[in-house]
């Protein structure tokens, strides 16, 4: 018999609906070409719904969600709604409820995507980013005293338990392992190092000069784990040097690991190196619960409705969903046709710009898979 999924859409706020759209459109091309079938049931959580009833997510909305084998997810924001009711009202309620530890931004440059970087290619930019998802500043845990006086003053701790590094640490691990074998080892490695038995190198980023507490936490936590890992070489390398190294020498990253603030603002000088948001997707991961697969360009309010925001991002984000739900072929013949269609077809990956309309992009992706 073949496998059939149940997935939850959350179209959202702006372009999210045009792009999530395009993505169960590519989805469908690819459970027919590959025998298997997907249930969708929409929930139209977001800006409309809040101005509409008052109400940011119903109580329940965790429990109905785990009741899928993934989340799809468009975006998230609306200019009609102050900055951060919906994003933490949605967004990060569900990551944290959902405990959706891992936050799984590939940064890899498609071929005929342009790039700001000089002199890179498709085989300079090709890295994992594993930022952790569920602490740090964003757990909130602070406040302010004397507020809105000139002697206020207000806290935001960075929050870490060591179980939390670990069990992100292990994912980062485990998926370096994975991304190469002895057979095609990750080709920064030196002679020596595959000569050791090295071949996936890891990548903590951090802040050990100044964040000795937490950032020394994750170090330690790295050393003692790789003793479990002989084929990931480990390294380390401190935020600011990590945006210096990302623009300078790509090249130098397989897989990085960080600590969610750290993740969150790397990931976007990342994804604008590999082409910008049109084409960079997420994964919130819970690897033994539900996850939530996402474009990460936001809502787009000022294209919403006119067909031209590019929807490759969304597709990527479908293509890794199908990914962890044990799809890797649909999931590679998706990537592929993304990237025969960033090489072959689109004009450039603006909103506007494609040459194409929105759905005619998934249209061309759907019909080369
Ligand atoms: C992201 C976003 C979110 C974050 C915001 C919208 C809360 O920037 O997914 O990267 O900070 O995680
Ligand atoms: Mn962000």
């Amino acid at each position: 018999m073949s496998k059939n999924y149940k997935i939850a859409v959350l179209p959202g706020d702006g372009t999210g609906p045009e792009v999530v759209a395009e993505g169960i459109k590519v989805l469908n091309a690819a459970a027919a070409k590959y025998g298997f079938s997907l249930d969708y049931t929409t929930y139209n959580w977001g800006g409309d719904h809040y101005l509409a009833t008052g109400e940011i997510l119903p109580d329940d909305a965790c429990d109905q969600l785990r009741k899928y084998d993934a989340v799809f997810l468009g975006a998230i924001g609306s200019p009609k709604v102050k900055p951060g009711i919906l994003e933490k009202g949605i967004l990060l309620k569900l990551r944290f409820e959902l405990d959706q530890y891992i936050n799984l931004r590939p940064v890899k440059l498609l071929p005929g995507v342009e790039t700001p970087l000089a002199n890179k290619t498709p085989a300079d930019i090709d890295y994992v980013v594993v930022r952790e998802n569920t602490g740090d500043v964003y757990t909130g845990m602070g406040g302010s005293a004397a507020t809105g006086t000139p002697n206020e003053v207000a806290v935001q701790e960075m929050v870490y338990t060591r179980a939390q590094a670990d069990r992100c640490l292990k994912f980062a691990f485990e998926l370096a392992a994975k991304r190469h074998t002895k057979e095609n080892p990750w080709k920064g490695l030196s002679k020596e190092d595959i000569e050791a038995g090295y071949t996936s190198q890891l990548t903590l980023c951090g802040k050990t000069n100044v964040l000795t507490y937490v950032c020394g936490m994750w170090e330690r936590a790295m050393n003692e784990m790789a003793k479990q890992y002989p084929t990931v070489k480990c390294a380390y390398c401190h935020v600011d040097a990590t945006c210096m190294w990302m623009v300078k020498n790509p090249e130098w990253f397989d897989v990085i690991v960080t600590t969610n603030m750290f993740g969150d603002i790397i990931t976007d000088l990342a994804a604008m190196t590999a082409g910008g948001m049109g084409i960079s997707a997420g994964g919130n991961l819970n690897p033994e619960g539900v996850s939530m697969f996402e474009p990460i360009g936001g809502s787009a309010p000022k294209y919403t409705g006119m067909g031209v925001i590019n929807p490759c991002a969304a597709i990527l984000a479908a293509a890794m969903m199908l990914e962890y739900l044990g799809e890797t072929e649909a999931a590679a013949a998706i990537e592929k046709s993304v990237a025969y269609c960033t090489g072959n077809k689109l004009k450039s990956l603006s909103a506007g710009k494609m040459g194409y309309s929105t759905s005619e992009v998934g249209d061309l992706i759907a019909a080369n898979i």
